[in-house]
């Protein structure tokens, strides 16, 4: 059996994508910015010339919508290609504790590249990331390691994702607390279209040009305090833009309202950190290494039960049979 294993990291965003202005291309309305983590991963290998499709993931087949989902994506990309034939994708999700993190930026920058290799295709890496945006507009920046953009770009061609730093001085780390909720949460997908009746939307996307200025800004000067700032900022930006919808929403629950006033307290005690959210209830905490410990310690203190993962930056795109 061909090993085309490929592995791609998760990324958090820092100046967050939430707006489509072409939805089957994924064409975002904003560029956004994000930090690729080290402890979230998903390795995948896609075989061909197999008798039928399917998806495994972590040993077992998957039916249903996920797998819908998978299947027809990897048939577009052999549309683009010109090439057909059946195939198995083979996805090993690496998420410790199941820490809530949406997988589906590293899940589709892995199909993509183990796509390219299946099928030997001369793809540079800027290309990758375009045909990881037709999965999931997220899997665009998990192309790249350290801090990354995605361009929003006016067509397919270019609205791509790109490095800004791949080895950063910086000695970030995300917190990512996992609270115990079971409740079904709006899709990206159904968020961002009801995200659109929001009268804060266009001010939303105003905001984003100066916000991508600023976080550049911020990671080239390895300044901490601006790139957190900035993230709270643009993640509570976002979380309110889905609050004055029509049909008003959030992710939040009660456990994330307590992270955010706790983040503020400890950081009103001297233990500088910030919050990001996405679409969902959980609740990263950025900080610099010499605080994590305590900042763990307090949110285990107010919520004894939750799951937590602490992450630093994570590497590109790799292929495993090319490794060591
Ligand atoms: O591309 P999706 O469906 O994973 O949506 C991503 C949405 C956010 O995580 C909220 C923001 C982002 O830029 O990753």
């Amino acid at each position: 059996m061909m090993n085309n294993t490929a592995r791609a990291h998760t990324n958090i965003a820092l100046i967050k994508y939430w707006g489509k202005k072409d939805a089957d291309l994924r064409l975002p309305l904003m560029s956004s910015i994000s930090m690729t983590l080290d402890a979230f991963y998903t390795d995948t290998n896609l075989v061909l010339d197999t008798e039928d499709k399917r998806f495994y993931l972590n040993g077992e087949l998957v039916t249903g919508k996920a797998s819908e989902r998978v299947i027809s994506y990897v048939e577009r990309l052999q549309k683009l290609f010109h090439v057909s034939g059946n195939f198995h994708v083979i996805s090993q999700n690496h998420v410790p504790t199941s820490a809530g993190l949406a997988s589906s930026s590293s899940a589709f920058a892995a199909l993509a590249a183990s796509f390219v290799k299946a099928y030997q295709l001369d793809i540079s890496k800027k290309g990758l990331s375009i045909l990881a945006r037709l999965g999931s507009g997220s899997a665009t920046r998990s192309i790249f390691g350290g801090f990354a953009i995605w361009h929003q770009g006016q067509n397919s061609a270019t609205s791509f994702g790109e490095a800004i730093d791949e080895t950063p001085e910086m000695d970030l780390r995300m917190i990512a607390v996992e609270l115990n909720t079971k409740q079904k949460k709006i899709s990206s997908t159904q968020g961002m279209e009801m995200a659109k009746t929001s009268p804060f939307f266009i001010p939303w996307i105003h905001e984003n040009e100066a916000q991508i200025i600023d976080m550049k800004a911020a990671i080239e000067n390895n300044d901490f305090t601006s790139l957190g700032e900035l993230a709270e900022q643009n993640a509570s930006q976002m979380h309110a833009v889905n609050l004055a919808c029509e049909t008003p929403f959030t992710y939040f629950e009660p456990e994330t309202v307590a992270l955010i006033h706790l983040v503020q307290d400890l950081r009103k005690q001297g233990l500088e950190c910030y919050y990001t959210i996405d679409a969902g209830p959980n609740v990263k905490i950025l900080t610099e290494l010499r605080n994590s410990k305590e900042i763990q310690k307090a949110v285990k203190q107010l919520l004894p039960t939750v799951k937590i993962v602490e992450s630093g930056f994570g590497p590109g795109i790799q292929y495993l049979n090319e490794q060591i």
